[in-house]
């Protein structure tokens, strides 16, 4: 590391200058290390705390800087300064990543990617941490823990789990229709550059006359899709297990900037009430039939990190960084990932991690907070640490209020999954149906692959319990999967299929 007026020579971390960096300090040429060699403690020191904690999920990740612009004005939605005018440039930060693997795991596993985009923006850091999904397998926060505990190692013989997997989907039908598009060839994009980007949650967009609308952003790649096959993703693994790093990397090296074309959806606070949908259910999209696609701007990547460690382990996302014109909604999971996040990144980067320059607002910031471990900057400086005060501290700005949201009852522990809330079935089994039928084949072919790895004791009333989900979102999937698995079909009159309303 260089933070020196001469960088060409080698120091201490305190700048000392250092005349040997081969041959340790000994009591003569064979004998034993001296006590008093610092430079040697410093450096095998410094060594053993090179690594931080990895992200508990989505620890295996690619980033990059770039630019997002305005390319049509919804500024009648939303008063966010980002979205102002038609060409206004803000300079964005994205991770991708891969879910249940550790930090060097392969690239092409069969997960969902995560696609986090943090935009600079003068009203601060606005960090939108969605998927290559629309939709997640669980709809309370409260089920995220165990949900994950599915996807990593298992306790015992610290490998990947497929009874833990199937026996959690299987016991949560509401995680089927992230099953599916897991299962479907869009659960191997080849690399990173060729698949969408979601919110996924619904969020809010407030105007200049502080009205809300309901809203989900869509990145949409404009380098298509492509996806591995289970078996080139499988191949993939050996033969680069850092594939979608190397081709981003190589992208932007060489000037290819990939883009992608931000749209939303938009609803009226009011129709919330009223759609047949829960409007706030994660496991479920809003048919584009009744919200349809408006484009806003485009996000280009063009610049590589310098520095890996530096930007993109050390970045930190968090849904509840949100600017003014933008907000939160009910939906319980965006509720949970407000908790979640922040608190991961004090325990994994330390409590000030918002002043590494990754994370750092170029437009600054100004609190009341001090102290903690690395403090950087001059950490206040003179200035007051406490509010309200007489010597002109930082103030509240009263036009960045948030319109008042209508809540929805006496609180309560509610059945997320009760009747009204429990279609875990239509929304897959349309777009099962909507695959083409190559597409269809690969994911039974995938679904049948993954299913056959349950085994032991509990295999069976695993497989037919999932087998009635698949069976309750299109016959013909079953029927295909039960076949490729070779069980018997013995389906209760309760498992037909719910009609399908997209
Ligand atoms: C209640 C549900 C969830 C909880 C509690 C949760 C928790 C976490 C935590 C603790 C991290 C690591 C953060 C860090 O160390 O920096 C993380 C990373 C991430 N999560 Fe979630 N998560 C949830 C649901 C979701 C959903 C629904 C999505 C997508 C729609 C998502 C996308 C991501 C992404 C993309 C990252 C990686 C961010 C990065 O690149 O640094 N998570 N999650």
């Amino acid at each position: 590391m260089s933070e020196n007026q001469n960088p060409n020579r080698l120091t201490t971390a305190a700048g000392r200058p250092i005349w040997d960096n081969q041959n340790s300090q000994t009591a003569g040429p064979r004998g034993p290390v001296l006590l008093q060699d610092y430079l040697l403690h410093e450096k095998l020191a410094h060594f053993n705390r090179e690594r931080i904690p990895e992200r508990v999920v989505h620890a295996k990740g690619s980033g990059a800087y770039g630019t997002f612009t305005v390319t049509q004005d919804l500024t009648k939605f939303t008063r966010a300064k980002l979205f102002a005018a038609v060409g206004k440039q803000t300079r964005v930060f994205l991770r991708f990543s891969t879910v249940g693997g550790e930090k060097g795991s392969a690239d092409t596993e069969r997960d969902p990617r995560g696609f986090a985009v943090k935009f600079y923006t003068e009203d601060g850091n606005w960090d939108l941490v969605g998927n290559n999904t629309p939709v997640f397998f669980v709809k309370d926060p409260v089920k995220f823990p165990d949900f994950i505990h599915t996807q990593k190692r298992d306790p015992q013989t610290n490998t990947k789990s497929p009874n833990a997997m199937w026996d959690f989907w299987s016991l949560n039908p509401e995680s089927l229709h992230q099953v599916l598009i897991l299962m479907s060839d869009r659960g191997t994009p080849y690399g990173y550059r060729h698949m969408h980007g979601f919110g996924s949650h619904t969020f809010s967009f407030i105007n200049h006359d502080n009205e809300r609308f309901y809203v989900k952003f869509h990145f949409l790649t404009q380098q298509g899709i492509k996806n591995f096959t289970a078996q080139e993703a499988t191949e993939m693994k050996g033969l680069d297990p850092d594939f979608a790093q190397r081709d981003l990397f190589e992208a932007i090296e060489k000037g290819d900037f990939p883009r992608w074309t931000l749209s939303v959806q938009l609803m009226p606070a009011a129709d919330a009430a009223t759609y047949r949908i829960n409007p706030f259910d994660l496991t479920k999209v809003w048919p584009h039939a009744d919200y349809p696609l408006q484009e806003l701007g485009v996000l280009e990547l063009n610049e590589n990190p310098v520095n890996y460690h530096a930007h993109v382990e050390q970045a930190a996302f968090a849904p509840a960084h949100v600017v003014d014109g933008i907000g939160y909604s009910p939906d319980t999971m965006l509720q949970g990932r407000l908790l979640g996040y922040p608190d991961a990144q004090r325990y994994r980067l330390g409590t000030n991690y918002e002043h590494l320059p990754v994370n750092r607002c170029p437009y600054g910031f100004s609190n009341y907070q001090r102290d903690g471990q690395m403090a950087l900057g001059d950490n206040g400086g003179s200035g007051p640490n406490y509010f309200p005060n007489s010597f002109d501290g930082p103030q509240e700005d009263a036009t960045v209020g948030e319109p008042v949201e209508e809540l929805f009852g006496p609180a309560a522990r509610y059945d997320r999954n009760a009747p009204g809330e429990n279609d875990h079935y239509s929304q897959p089994g349309a777009l099962f149906r909507l695959m083409t039928p190559e597409a269809q084949r690969s994911t039974i072919e995938n679904i049948v692959g993954a299913m056959s790895g349950v085994s032991g004791p509990k295999r069976d009333e695993i497989l037919q319990r999932q087998l009635c989900h698949w069976f309750r979102a299109d016959i013909g999937l079953g029927m295909a999967v039960a076949q490729g698995l070779g069980l018997n079909i013995s389906m209760p009159a309760h498992h037909a299929p719910a009609e399908a309303t997209v």
